[in-house]
């Protein structure tokens, strides 16, 4: 019992203090630079994750952080995962990754005609 009880320590609290320090940190976040790129080709995305989200009024991180079973869209969210984890497979990797990034962003932009859909609103260079 005992035994148990400290295995199940150590197992939740380096978890725990990972996801309050993710959760902590995301707030900093003002770009996208996801690690799944390895070379950049145009500046970098301008993205406050924090702020963002909020002036553009969406609720659920799963809007963003989606995730799937079987072609179902699942209530929890993939927090902690960057999209490449998913979203970087087979020889188009890339070009795929660079699809749905665009797909996600550019499409609540249209359809709320609010946020921006060209390149250099989002690709801003630094100043
Ligand atoms: C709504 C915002 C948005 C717009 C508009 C947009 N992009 Fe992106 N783009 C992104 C995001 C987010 C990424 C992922 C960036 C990362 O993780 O570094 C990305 C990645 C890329 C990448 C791969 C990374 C790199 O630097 O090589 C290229 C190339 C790219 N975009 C080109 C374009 C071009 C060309 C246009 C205009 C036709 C455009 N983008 C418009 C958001 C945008
Ligand atoms: C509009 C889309 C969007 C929404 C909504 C959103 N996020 Fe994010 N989030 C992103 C993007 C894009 C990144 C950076 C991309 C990446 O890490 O691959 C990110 C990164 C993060 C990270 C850092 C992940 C890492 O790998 O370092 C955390 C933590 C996070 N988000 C938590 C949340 C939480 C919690 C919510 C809900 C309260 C939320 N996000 C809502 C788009 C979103
Ligand atoms: C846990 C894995 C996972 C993560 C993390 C993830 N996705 Fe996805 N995503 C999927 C799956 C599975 C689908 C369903 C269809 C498919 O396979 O293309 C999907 C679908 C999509 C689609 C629709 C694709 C289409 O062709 O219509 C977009 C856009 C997208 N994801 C963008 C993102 C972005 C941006 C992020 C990061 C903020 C992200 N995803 C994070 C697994 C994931
Ligand atoms: C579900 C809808 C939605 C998604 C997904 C979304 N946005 Fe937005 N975005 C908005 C709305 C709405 C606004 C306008 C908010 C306002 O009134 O300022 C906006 C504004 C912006 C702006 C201009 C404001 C600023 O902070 O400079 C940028 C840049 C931006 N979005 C980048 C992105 C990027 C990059 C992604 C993908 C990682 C993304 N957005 C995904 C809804 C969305």
């Amino acid at each position: 019992m005992t035994n148990l009880r400290a295995k199940v320590l150590w197992l939740t609290f380096p978890a725990l203090l990972f996801l309050a320090a993710a959760v902590w940190a995301q707030g900093y976040i003002t770009e996208v630079e996801d690690s799944g790129f390895e070379k950049h080709t145009r500046p970098a995305v301008s993205f406050a994750h924090d702020a963002h989200n909020e002036a553009a009024n969406i609720e659920s991180c799963n809007t963003c952080h989606h995730m799937y079973e079987e072609g179902e869209l699942q209530d929890q969210a993939s927090i902690g995962m960057e999209c490449s984890s998913c979203h970087l497979e087979g020889n188009s990797g890339r070009l795929e990754l660079i699809r749905v990034y665009h797909l996600q962003c550019k499409s609540c932009h249209l359809e709320q005609k609010a946020g921006p859909v060209q390149c250099a609103q989002c690709h801003r260079k630094a100043e």
